[in-house]
């Protein structure tokens, strides 16, 4: 039988007290962590938000409390009166915050019974897809319930910061069209217009450019984003933003300097990081060149080594190929790793094949000899400037993969991430930030044979490169910008196109005709003959930013309801099959 709080109200919360309380008479509530039946005592660990507080029950003192108590199983949801006691010397727990004092109890209420749970409380260790279905259990475990917190914090000095700053916080619809950002959209049928779709919005971009044609002038929002395309550790379908667009601006310097302003005010506040006064800053070129990413992890080295020219005329089939087709060849240098198993450089093909490679190439540097199986294609000469060029000494790995461009960026920039952890070669406590910047404008899409815009289609062109619009569209830059935080994207953003002439070129590139441009954006290209000030935004990824504050790789911890890999909530069993009936008043019968 359930007890009933009875008027009562909590003294404190579990973690608060410290032996200052020492003699208070005290209630406290919580759900019980653990028990243990010496026989004439029985000590509780009780559990709440705040920390875990010992309970002890003395046979002596209070035997029907004491009896009471005997039912109690964990995860019981209790109320008990009693007083703040020290422990002895000998009792004190020094691992826990509450660790001086216990409550002597007196009077016991079983608030709630519960069954065994099917895994215990923070047993991390139990499987993923169970404790996903009892999200609300594992959501007991304390390094899940600070993460949340912490979340808490970080959307609090948000809304400060961005109010200190002159945004304001403007709602934007869930129920909308189709926006740009290149992903799958979340379609919602529409029940009164039957056959017709809203979308749920990939991001606020159309409504944000739009309330600053509204003369909004600042707008900031934190909000729900939702994407249907393949997930990652990193990646949910649905996320949050921490959205923003001012007006007035042409260059890039205003929306970085506010952004570095509130991303140094959360690291700092939250986690005690203080991060250099101005973030530095990548060209995207430079990022790819180096680090084969245009989210460099540049807490550590292993550059990649463009050998392209130095080995496009030698005699051998990867080569040939890279040659008649404008192929790069590059490398990175895994120093002291000449000494690995066939096996553990299989796993650097299989790394690069993951990315479309066909495998890679290696050459180690032991003995005193260089051994690999191209030596039989190469003169000295050639051999020999590799090793200036990839800096190769004894001992050294060179891994080699000769493809496209982007194959060959995306299958040396993962064996390089690879090679950064699994030699331990960067501290996990650091914080690496910077700025890549001059993006491509558009990027080739092979699938669909026409250009893409590589942000979304409203990105503003580098003044300096308007003219290759014409000429070498694919050479044009971007006033775009990633913020990148230890080799994750934690944001982006641009300034946006404020021309409409240039806004009309910029679809007519991308292969949008006059249809799809009124179909698909209509109502936000007529909102530019109205009048339009300059302006830009970004966005940060909220759920990534408590990925990197707390240290975890995991998505999913940061959210309190996350999805699997599969997109399916466990705990609910969303995505499910509905009524008929619904679907009957969702679509014409007759079609
Ligand atoms: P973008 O698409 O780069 O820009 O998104 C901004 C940031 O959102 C985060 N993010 C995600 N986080 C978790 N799961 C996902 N599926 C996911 N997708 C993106 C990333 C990313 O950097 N409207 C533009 C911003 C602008 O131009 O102002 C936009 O949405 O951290």
């Amino acid at each position: 039988m359930e007890e009933s709080i009875a008027g009562l109200k909590r003294t404190k919360m579990c973690g608060e007290f410290t032996s200052n309380d020492s003699g208070m008479e005290v209630v406290v509530m919580g759900f019980v962590a653990k028990y243990r039946n010496l026989g004439k005592i029985l000590f509780v660990d009780l559990r709440d938000r705040t920390g875990v507080l010992q309970l002890a029950f003395y046979s002596d003192s209070n035997i029907e409390t004491f009896e009471k108590a005997l039912r109690i199983r964990n995860e019981f949801v209790i109320l008990v009166k009693g007083v703040i006691t020290n422990r002895t010397e000998k009792n004190i727990n020094k691992n826990m915050p509450t660790g001086e004092v216990e409550v002597v109890v007196n009077e016991l209420k079983i608030l709630s019974e519960a069954d065994t749970p099917p895994f215990s409380i923070g047993d991390v260790s139990a499987n993923e897809a169970l404790r996903l279905k009892y999200r609300y259990l594992d959501l007991r475990r304390e390094s899940l319930q600070n993460k949340l917190l912490l979340r808490h914090e970080v959307t609090l000095i948000t809304h400060k910061y961005m109010d200190k700053m002159g945004f304001i916080n403007v709602e934007t619809p869930f129920l909308g069209k189709s926006t740009p950002e290149g992903a799958r959209d979340y379609l919602v049928p529409s029940r009164v217009n039957k056959g017709l779709y809203y979308a749920l919005p990939q991001s606020p971009q159309i409504y944000k450019q739009l309330l600053m044609i509204s003369g909004l002038d600042r707008y900031y929002q934190i909000v729900k984003c939702f994407r249907d395309e393949d997930l990652r550790a990193n990646r949910q379908p649905e996320f949050t933003q921490i959205d923003l667009e001012m007006s007035y601006v042409d260059s890039i310097e205003d929306i970085l300097q506010i952004t570095e302003g509130l991303v140094k005010e959360i690291f700092k506040e939250t986690i005690g990081i203080e991060f250099p006064s101005k973030f530095r800053r990548m060209s995207y070129k430079e990022a790819m060149n180096r680090f084969g990413s245009d989210k460099p992890d540049t807490r550590f080295g292993i550059e990649l080594c463009d050998l392209t020219s130095l080995l496009k005329n030698v005699d051998f089939g990867a080569f040939k190929l890279a040659q008649q087709n404008g192929y790069s060849i590059r490398a990175i240098n895994v120093k002291g790793q000449a000494d690995i198993s066939r096996k553990e450089i299989d796993k650097y093909s299989d790394i690069a094949r993951e990315y479309g490679a066909k495998g890679v190439f290696s050459i180690a540097y032991k003995n005193n000899e260089v051994s690999s199986s191209l030596l039989k294609y190469m003169d000295d000469n050639i051999i020999s400037s590799i090793s200036t060029i990839t800096n190769a000494q004894e001992g050294d790995l060179i891994i080699i993969v000769s493809d496209k461009d982007k194959i060959v960026f995306d299958a040396l920039g993962a064996c390089r991430l690879y090679v950064g952890k699994k030699l331990g070669l960067f501290d996990e406590n650091t914080f690496d930030v910077l700025w890549v910047t001059e993006f491509p404008l558009y990027e080739y899409d092979e699938d669909e044979g026409r250009l893409v815009a590589m942000h979304h289609p409203f990105t503003s062109p580098m003044n300096e490169d308007i003219g290759l619009l014409d000429t070498n569209p694919l050479e044009v830059r971007a006033k775009a910008y990633d913020l990148v935080i230890n080799g994750q994207e934690a944001g982006g953003g641009s300034i946006r196109i404020h021309s409409r002439e240039l806004q009309r070129k910029m679809f007519d590139l991308i292969g949008l005709t006059e249809k799809d441009i009124v179909d698909r954006f209509g109502f936000f290209i007529e909102a530019f003959s109205y009048g339009v000030p300059p302006h830009g935004g970004l966005a940060l990824g909220l759920d990534r930013l408590i990925m990197l504050l707390s240290g975890t790789d995991n998505i999913k911890e940061t959210i309190a309801f996350p999805k699997n890999q599969s997109a399916q909530c466990l705990m609910s069993g969303a995505p499910s099959t509905v009524e008929r009936k619904q679907l009957e008043e969702l679509y014409d019968k007759n079609k």
